[in-house]
């Protein structure tokens, strides 16, 4: 039909039309096609999301007989009867894990679903899950994620299909898809784009946008449009984007590998002049999930990951077996620093401000109360580099003194001035991360 995204949207939310208000619809559609910009500000995630999504660790295991620890499912029907206590179920498990294991507290409170939980449609079209793996349907796992002090975030895909060929949220089936979801009471959706053309994906997410705003549910809404269009301008408006999705997948999927985590950190880089300034408060780029815990890292490389995801203010989504998780993993991943920064309230991605010859890269994020976040970043290959700098050669020419705290080892650096030398010692794919302060008086810090 060939309709302008804007003209869709319009009508997506006259479908929803629950607006009492009717006497003053001619205004509201004049002000709607002046401003261009007329959804999401649903104020959700003015910091980045953290939680738990199932996708990189856990995949496409629907095979519950041969893996029943691991496959996607909530519960099992044994014979027609649910046995909702016997035998394993991942997301409960996972549930229980976040809530008990300090994670919630920490802010790690989204549980996701990736693709794999549905069973089809019901005889007037309504998505369901699957009745083997998720007996009791996706309202049950929402409120027994509430019931935890957890939310629930959902997987969907704007196409025919979804990735791994599940029923696909269609244009025509956009706005009951988002009704179905309000009404089981998510918290997030992943809206995947496979099976769908750029056309579909300029009408779908906009689309999807309205109506998840027309459900009056708050829904974080995370899109894969920009993921589809290669990520880049002139394909991707990122102005548009912000006004339409809460966080958004820029690049392909990351591998349980360090190549991918380069590859991925790269490409980030490479624009980060295009996407640094896109990120803030509520609107996210999401380099996707979190290796740690997994078998694809080794410590420094989990360790990078961690500080390079944080320094670039993303979304923090943990893939990995919690039940089983090493406590030297856990530390990193429950570091309360590291997580401080992640959730500065400025909400400011960070940069790659240097590339030494030495292959030691910087990378700097300005933080609330005029502090930063610095991590030394070494590509090396041979050992521990001693890199030698100063607040100067990072342009933190301020008359200000500072002081540093190692957000890994926790030691404290006093005495920073703009000239004083500093040698920090790097290990082979490693970092070091400091958070950087001013300090008004000397041994007295700004907070
Ligand atoms: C989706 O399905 C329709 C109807 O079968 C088809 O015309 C269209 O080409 C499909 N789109 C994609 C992207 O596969
Ligand atoms: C819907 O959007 C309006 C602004 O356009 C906003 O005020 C409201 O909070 C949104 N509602 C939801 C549920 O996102
Ligand atoms: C990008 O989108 C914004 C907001 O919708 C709009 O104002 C702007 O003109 C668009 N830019 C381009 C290059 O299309
Ligand atoms: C510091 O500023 C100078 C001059 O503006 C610039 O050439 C240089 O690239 C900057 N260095 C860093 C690390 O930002
Ligand atoms: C820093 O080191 C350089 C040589 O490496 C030296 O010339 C300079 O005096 C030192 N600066 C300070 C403030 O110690």
């Amino acid at each position: 039909m060939g309709r302008h995204p804007l003209q869709a949207e319009q009508a997506g939310a006259e479908v929803m039309g629950a607006t009492p208000a009717l006497p003053l619809l001619p205004a509201v559609i004049l002000v709607a096609l002046v401003a261009p910009v007329l959804v999401l500000e649903n104020g959700l995630l003015r910091t980045p999301p953290m939680g738990w999504l199932a996708w990189e660790r856990f995949r496409c295991n629907t095979n519950c007989d041969e893996d029943p620890e691991n496959c996607i499912r909530w519960g099992q029907r044994v014979a027609g009867r649910l046995e909702e206590e016997a035998g394993e179920k991942l997301f409960m498990e996972m549930a229980d894990r976040l809530a008990q294991d300090g994670w919630r507290d920490l802010g790690y409170t989204y549980l996701n679903i990736d693709d794999c939980w549905s069973g089809g449609r019901d005889t007037q079209g309504r998505l369901v899950a699957d009745s083997k793996r998720f007996p009791r349907g996706i309202a049950f796992l929402a409120h027994y994620a509430h019931s935890l002090g957890l939310k629930l975030g959902i997987y969907g895909d704007l196409g025919n299909f979804t990735c791994m060929g599940f029923p696909g949220t269609t244009l025509d089936k956009v706005v009951q898809d988002a009704a179905t979801f309000a009404e089981w009471k998510v918290d997030m959706l992943k809206l995947d784009g496979c099976f769908s053309t750029h056309e579909d994906r300029a009408l779908g997410y906009p689309k999807m946008a309205a109506a998840l705003n027309a459900t009056g549910r708050p829904i974080a809404f995370s899109c894969s449009w920009p993921a589809y269009e290669g990520g880049l301008p002139p394909k991707v408006n990122y102005s548009e984007l912000a006004n339409i999705c809460n966080l958004w997948r820029n690049y392909g999927d990351i591998q349980d590998s360090w190549e991918s985590v380069l590859s991925i950190l790269d490409w980030f880089v490479q624009y980060q002049d295009v996407l640094q300034p896109a990120a803030g408060p509520g609107r996210w780029n999401d380099p996707d999930m979190l290796l740690i815990g997994n078998f694809g890292l080794s410590l420094e490389q989990a360790r990078s990951q961690m500080a390079l995801w944080t320094v670039l203010a993303a979304p923090l989504f943990m893939s990995t077996d919690l039940r089983s998780i090493a406590p030297r993993h856990v530390d990193i991943l429950q570091n309360p620093l590291m997580i401080k920064i992640n959730q500065d309230p400025l909400g400011i991605q960070g940069r790659r401000i240097l590339k030494d010859q030495a292959h030691i890269e910087v990378f700097l994020r300005p933080l609330a109360n005029e502090a930063y976040a610095l991590v030394f970043f070494s590509r090396r290959q041979d050992m521990p580099y001693r890199y030698r700098t100063s607040l100067a050669q990072m342009n933190l020419t301020s008359a200000k003194l500072y002081e540093a705290q190692n957000v890994y080892t926790g030691d404290i650096i006093s005495g920073l001035q703009d000239k004083t030398n500093i040698t920090v010692i790097v290990n082979p794919s490693g970092v070091v991360m400091w958070y950087l302060y001013p300090i008004r008086k000397q041994g007295r810090s700004q907070d």
